[in-house]
């Protein structure tokens, strides 16, 4: 037992490292820039720049508002439950100007009430990308894959 417990420990180190680095190659979120205003029922831009570690035609990503910066994911690339205040959808990034598939991107997001944060607080748009089960070069029995990445907001 104490063989099997020291494994799990040393795996749970080494996925909590894998998560730390893999992070490092999400997309750029490039608008809104970092301390862009909001308040209910603003329109603030949006646009991504996909990682695409898998080199893939498209990837599909997901949009969140949130109160906190994510720290994780759950099993299907999504903010856990609670942890988030608005889900803007899922979308198809056009890797390589092949084509617009949709659902095509939002290039605005619309902010929901946010009455309730005070003035000056900070909230996260974060976009979480996705490769694909399979579609990475090494083969077809590859899980999905996913990553992160997030951008401050200021409430006005
Ligand atoms: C992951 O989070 C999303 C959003 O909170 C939720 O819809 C989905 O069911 C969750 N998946 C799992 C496996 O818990």
């Amino acid at each position: 037992m104490r063989f099997l417990s020291t494994s799990i420990t040393a795996l749970a180190t080494l996925v909590a490292l894998v998560v730390a680095s893999s992070s490092k190659r999400a997309g750029t979120i490039d608008a809104p820039t970092a301390g862009t205003s909001i308040s209910t029922g603003s329109s603030i831009p949006f646009g991504y720049g996909a990682a695409n570690w898998c080199h893939n035609g498209y990837s599909p990503i997901t949009i969140w508002l949130s109160g906190t910066v994510p720290t994780a994911l759950n099993a299907t690339g999504g903010l856990p439950e609670g942890t988030y205040i608005e889900y803007y959808g899922n979308y198809l990034e056009d890797n390589f100007n092949i084509g617009p598939l949709p659902p095509v991107p939002p290039t605005s997001l619309t902010i929901p009430d946010i009455s309730s944060y005070p003035t000056g607080s900070n909230l996260f748009l974060s976009v979480v990308e996705e490769a694909l089960p399979g579609t990475c070069p090494g083969g077809v029995s590859q899980p999905a894959q996913y990553e992160f990445t997030s951008v401050s907001l200021m409430v006005v």
